[in-house]
């Protein structure tokens, strides 16, 4: 790989496998499920890890290993793994990590199917989970117990954009000697990088703004080589691995993460402070407004806001349909961190199988509605959400 600057944008666009004996310019996509050797003895010192060498796809292939390689580099994390999707990752670092009897300390505003892997699958594995809500941070000493592995979190939290001190985690962790996990899909590393806090694994889905562009499902781990190496053990065996192409693709997104975030944040800001002063919104969640609850939090660990903007209408959840009905640029639509803006409404969708009180404590009101603000002209989608607002 060439190395040419500590820079962020630099990294993401210079650092590259080697070219091949063609010369290309542009990375070229290794669609091949496994690899040659020399001879038998080159196979086996392969095979025992004496050399560093591709083996099969599942185990690394070029194109994922560039995509890993950036993604430590703009974590400054020391190794990682790429998954087929953002809950392999999550789901595989859980399950290599953990023993039976194991216990996870983590946020409660978790994204809905790791809260279901928490509730519902691990419990088979005896491995149980206490929750901390996003206000009661001082609680969290309470809820640690002898066998607690993991402490877990998101920052910001899906959908209801509330903000984590990550510093104050990252104090918590090590006095414990406690893993800390951070999932910082909406972030990206180009806005928040939690190793520098304490960290001591990052988790994305590289399918939101990472693609940036609704394609390809992505998840990759990231952090401490020994974490890391244990990770990557039971993956090679148990086979979550991201397919080449996919890496391909994601590699090449990441050369335009930093613009994209930035134009996307800017955008972001524009559509929060616009919704601030609508007389039919209620509340308005952005990280960088001053209103946001844990704005000085957000101040000091984020370069900019992101891209997702959470709010209320007034009038309910049945106010939160008929804004869906009445949007005509934005989409409806479950993803997020795409160049088209989407928005949701969580407590008729993604969390409709929650109980209110369940809802509620994740801060999902009846009317919180999701916009992932996108790369269309501003005034277009603000005119939209305007338009919306006014017809119901
Ligand atoms: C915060 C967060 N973590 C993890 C995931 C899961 O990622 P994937 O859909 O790539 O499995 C999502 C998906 O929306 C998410 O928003």
């Amino acid at each position: 790989m060439s190395d040419q600057s500590n820079n962020f944008e630099t990294k993401a666009i210079r650092t590259q496998i080697e070219r091949s004996q063609y010369l290309e310019h542009s990375n070229p996509l290794f669609l091949t499920s496994s690899f040659v050797f020399e001879d038998a003895e080159d196979m086996r010192a392969s095979f025992a890890e004496e050399k560093e060498r591709n083996i099969y796809s599942r185990f690394t292939n070029p194109n994922t290993s560039e995509f890993v390689e950036k993604i430590c580099k703009m974590e400054e994390a020391e190794d990682g793994y790429a998954f087929a999707t953002g809950m392999a990752a999550i789901f595989s670092t859980f399950a290599a990590l953990l023993n039976s009897g194991d216990h996870i300390v983590s946020v409660r505003s978790v994204f809905g199917s790791t809260h279901t892997l928490f509730t519902k699958f691990l419990p088979k594995w005896n491995i149980s989970t206490s929750y901390f809500k996003v206000n009661e941070v001082d609680k969290i000493k309470s809820l640690i117990n002898p066998n607690t592995k993991i402490l877990y979190a998101e920052s910001p939290t899906n959908p209801a954009v509330d903000i984590l001190d990550l510093e104050h985690l990252g104090r918590i962790a090590k006095k414990h000697n406690l893993i800390l996990i951070i999932d910082n899909c909406f972030a990206t590393p180009y806005l928040q990088q939690p190793i520098k806090f304490g960290a001591d694994l990052v988790i994305h889905s590289a399918t939101k703004l990472i693609d940036g562009q609704g394609r390809v499902l992505g998840g990759i781990t990231v952090g401490k080589a020994d974490l890391i190496r244990e990770i990557y053990l039971f993956s090679r065996n148990t086979g979550p691995a991201l397919s080449p192409f996919n890496a391909w693709i994601l590699s090449k997104s990441l050369e335009t993460l930093a613009v994209r975030v930035d134009r996307h944040c800017e955008n972001a800001v524009k559509v929060a402070e616009f919704l601030e002063n609508h007389k039919k919104v209620n509340l308005v969640k952005y990280p960088f407004l001053k209103s946001h609850p844990q704005y000085k939090i957000a101040k000091k660990q984020m370069k900019l806001g992101g891209t997702v903007v959470a709010f209320e209408i007034k009038g309910g959840i049945t106010a939160g349909r008929n804004f869906l009905n009445a949007v005509k640029l934005c989409s409806l639509s479950a993803n997020l961190g795409d160049t088209r803006t989407i928005v949701i409404h969580p407590a008729s969708t993604t969390h409709s199988k929650l109980s209110d009180e369940d809802r509620l404590e994740t801060g999902i009101t009846d009317s919180l509605v999701r916009v992932s603000v996108g790369l269309e002209n501003v005034n277009d989608i603000i005119n939209d959400l305007k338009q919306a607002l006014e017809s119901i």
